[in-house]
């Protein structure tokens, strides 16, 4: 089974988590290919069993903002309606202090509305330094850990769901 991590970058803190993501899915016996957003479109999600979805947080502890960063909210807003049906979503974030629970709940729920099922809640963590102005500290090897934990369960979820389980 074939899952797409699709991710925005400023400081590389996001990749870094796409790829903790990624790992967890492999070791589940998936492929997952690491996708900047700005090199997706519609078509590199069509074979994939599951979508996953990373963004920096952005504005996460505003009440006006959803907390997602500009490049994957245009991402997500111009994918055809109902792109994700049948498909297993999730979604992850990283902030540097405060906010990204509600990135990782703006992305899950665009993504549902786009038909996809999130199986297993998302999962935000931190690095980086307030907005991004320099690369400030990396993921700590307990969140990668985490993060690696999240692709895992996002495959597990959806091959019982292929499965009928
Ligand atoms: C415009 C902007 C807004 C940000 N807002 C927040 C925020 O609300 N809360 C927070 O903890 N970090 C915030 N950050 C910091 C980033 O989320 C953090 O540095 C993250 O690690 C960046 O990930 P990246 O290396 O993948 O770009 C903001 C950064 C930028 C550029």
């Amino acid at each position: 089974m074939r899952a797409c991590i699709i991710y925005h970058t400023k400081t590389g803190h996001t990749r870094e988590a796409a790829h903790y993501v990624a790992r967890g899915l492999l070791d589940a016996g998936w492929t997952a290919d690491v996708i900047a957003v700005a090199e997706c479109d519609v078509t590199s999600l069509r074979d994939c069993d599951a979508v996953l979805v990373g963004s920096p947080c952005h504005a996460g502890a505003s009440h006006i903002a959803s907390g997602v960063a500009r490049r994957i909210r245009r991402f997500l807003k111009r994918l055809p309606s109902d792109c994700l049906r049948g498909k297993t979503v999730g979604a992850f974030s990283v902030h540097c202090h405060v906010g990204g629970g509600r990135t990782v709940r703006s992305i899950e729920r665009r993504l549902e509305a786009l038909g996809g099922s999130v199986a297993v809640a998302g999962l935000a963590v931190k690095a980086g330094s307030f907005l991004s102005l320099w690369q400030g500290p990396d993921i700590a090897p307990g969140d990668a850990r985490r993060l690696t934990a999240l692709g895992m369960a996002v495959a597990r979820a959806a091959s019982g769901r292929d499965s009928g389980l």
